[in-house]
């Protein structure tokens, strides 16, 4: 298969740079794989909104800048911050364009709303399922824009470079250069090659790799773990982001998300005790940066060996909460909560990467011909740690601005021909006949970086963590030469690479910042830098 540009992933960031590509040539094709069916991302779960500088009476683009820069604890890029910010709004008008309904107050004025770390009201959003209205109204657009094709069920496999063609490619090969895909068609069964001059991996993010996660199946750090094993560069990735109030129900996964919104119309934390704990460690209280409010809340479960803190909602009023958080209303009432008499349990649990495949200002990777954007990718915009609702308004600003660099550079763009691409070669033949080997590695590997790498760390920890997933790492590769390659198989193969450059980065950093906090190397260091690995 051949196709004019090739997106891997239909989540926001996959779908804004389909569209604007698709628009501005409309007599060229954009092909979309995903892996499951096309709603199925991260996106589609979000929920407290997207940022942005809407009433500029109250709010600006310095103030915005100025939170993110906070949240990310120095290690911003801030050139990003400041484009991001302000390009974001122009960004959400397209959306609302698109048909995106974000709610309204009786003025008839964007309802903003207020996460931690915001030091104004900013955040558009649709009740408390604003991913999935984003999602819809992105789809709606696809499917009346005729030269876009959503190829789903299709399993990306690995990025195609000259190292396919037979040549040596290692880190310092210059010019690496992306030819397309190898994909598993999980309709027939058959591994697929799609050839395109140009390809914008939108995989999204890696929570799968933990035990507790807010993060649908899907999210298993595909893009990051190809680029890497194209040899591209891949940086900061032990900044992974616990959201404080994910729902506490033991056995279910992924964790159903509690909203920071809820926090910002005025849910208060509460341990055990039924104290107020958030005032002893931060005099933003609740509404503190992430990686602050879910330090507090392992300390405070650690202190009192519980497995959850509670938050409280039951000052509020009963028709208001209802009217914003319809869908956690619901979902507490389900497990018998009753948010207007009950303390929600809730506890930390992996939501974000903040870093991933390194990017530049135009969404270019190292390698060429490749682009990257959305969770996948590492733009320099969120540092140590991402501001709330920040990460929707970066991937529809980096989906723009690689649209931009392409449309620029369509007429001059080199055509790279290396040959024939070969087609897949199978390496194992024979179909897994123990399924529960890759399950019970997916277990191990979880509990690993769960028990390992979460939100406190040691040196003796990683140390541990790095052995236990060399072995985890030497019997999987095992597996993937001698079976038939599978989803599972390929996704478990991903998570363990992601593992690897997440301990990698944390043994690293000799410091404790944002999101990396380390009690053997608990101050900040002088030196501010990115790890690149
Ligand atoms: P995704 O939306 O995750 O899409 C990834 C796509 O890549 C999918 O289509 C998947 O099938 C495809 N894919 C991956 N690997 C392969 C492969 N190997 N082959 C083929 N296809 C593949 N952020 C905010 O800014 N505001 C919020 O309110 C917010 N709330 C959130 C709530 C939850 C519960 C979660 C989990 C995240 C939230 N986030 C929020 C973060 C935000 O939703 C994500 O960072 C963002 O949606 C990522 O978008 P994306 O397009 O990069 O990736
Ligand atoms: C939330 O709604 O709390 C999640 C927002 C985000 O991850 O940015």
């Amino acid at each position: 298969m051949q196709t004019d540009f090739l997106v891997i992933g239909s989540g926001i960031a996959g779908l804004t740079f389909a569209l604007k590509t698709a628009k501005h040539f409309p007599n060229k094709k954009v092909m979309v794989i995903t892996k499951t069916q096309s709603d199925e991302t991260n996106t589609k779960y979000a929920q407290g909104g997207i940022a942005g500088v809407w009433d500029e009476s109250k709010d600006s683009f310095e103030k915005h800048i100025e939170d993110t820069l906070i949240a990310g604890d120095g290690l911003c890029d801030s050139d990003v911050v400041e484009i991001v910010v302000k390009e974001g709004p122009e960004r959400i008008r397209e959306l609302i364009n698109y048909g995106a309904a974000f709610d309204k107050d009786e003025q008839g004025n964007y309802a903003l709303g207020r996460e931690g770390g915001h030091s104004e009201f900013r955040i558009l959003h649709h009740k408390d399922v604003t991913g999935k209205e984003m999602e819809r109204a992105l789809l709606n657009e696809v499917a009346k824009t005729k030269n876009i094709e959503i190829v789903s069920h299709c399993f990306v496999i690995d990025i195609i470079t000259q190292h396919h063609l037979g040549y040596l490619v290692t880190k310092s090969t210059q010019n690496i250069t992306c030819l397309g895909v190898y994909v598993l068609n999980l309709n027939t069964n058959q591994i697929e090659k799609v050839l395109s001059n140009t390809t914008l991996l939108a995989t999204g993010g890696c929570g799968q790799a933990y035990r507790t996660t807010t993060n649908p199946k899907i999210a298993t750090g595909d893009g990051v773990a190809m680029v890497y094993r194209a040899k591209g560069r891949i940086e900061n990735m032990e900044f992974i982001q616990f959201h404080p109030t994910a729902l506490y129900e033991p056995g279910i996964s992924p964790s159903f998300l509690i909203t920071e919104a809820v926090r910002g119309d005025g849910g208060i934390l509460r341990n055990k005790d039924g104290e107020a704990f958030m005032e002893k460690y931060d005099e933003r209280r609740d509404l503190a940066p992430r990686d602050i409010v879910a330090r507090a809340i392992d300390n405070e479960m650690k202190k009192a060996g519980t497995e959850c803190v509670y938050l409280d909602c039951r000052h509020f009023d009963k028709e208001k909460f209802i009217h914003h958080f319809p869908n956690i209303y619901g979902k507490c009432l389900s497990i018998g909560i009753d948010v207007m008499q009950h303390l929600i349990p809730v506890a930390p649990a992996a939501h974000y990467s903040c870093g991933g495949i390194q990017t530049n200002e135009f969404a270019q990777t190292s390698i060429a011909n490749l682009y990257a954007c959305g969770e996948c990718a590492s733009t320099g915009l969120h540092g140590a740690n991402r501001l709330a609702s920040n990460s929707l308004l970066e991937a529809m600003v980096f989906a723009h601005r690689a649209f931009l660099h392409i449309a620029a550079n369509a007429e001059t763009a080199a055509h790279k021909e290396f040959g024939n691409v070969p087609d897949w070669k199978t390496l194992g033949t024979s179909h897994p006949r123990e399924m529960i080997l890759i399950t019970q590695s997916l277990k191990e590997l979880q509990s690993i970086m769960s028990d390992y790498l979460g939100i406190v760390r040691t040196d003796v920890r990683l140390e541990r963590a790095m052995k236990r997933l060399d072995l985890l790492f030497t019997e999987t590769e095992e597996l993937y030469r001698t079976t038939k390659v599978s989803p599972q198989l390929c996704e478990l193969r991903n998570l363990i690479t992601v593992g690897y450059l997440i301990v990698k980065g944390a043994e690293f950093r000799k410091e404790s910042r944002g999101l990396h906090y380390n009690t053997d190397h608990p101050n900040k260091s002088d030196l501010l830098q990115d790890i690149i690995l």
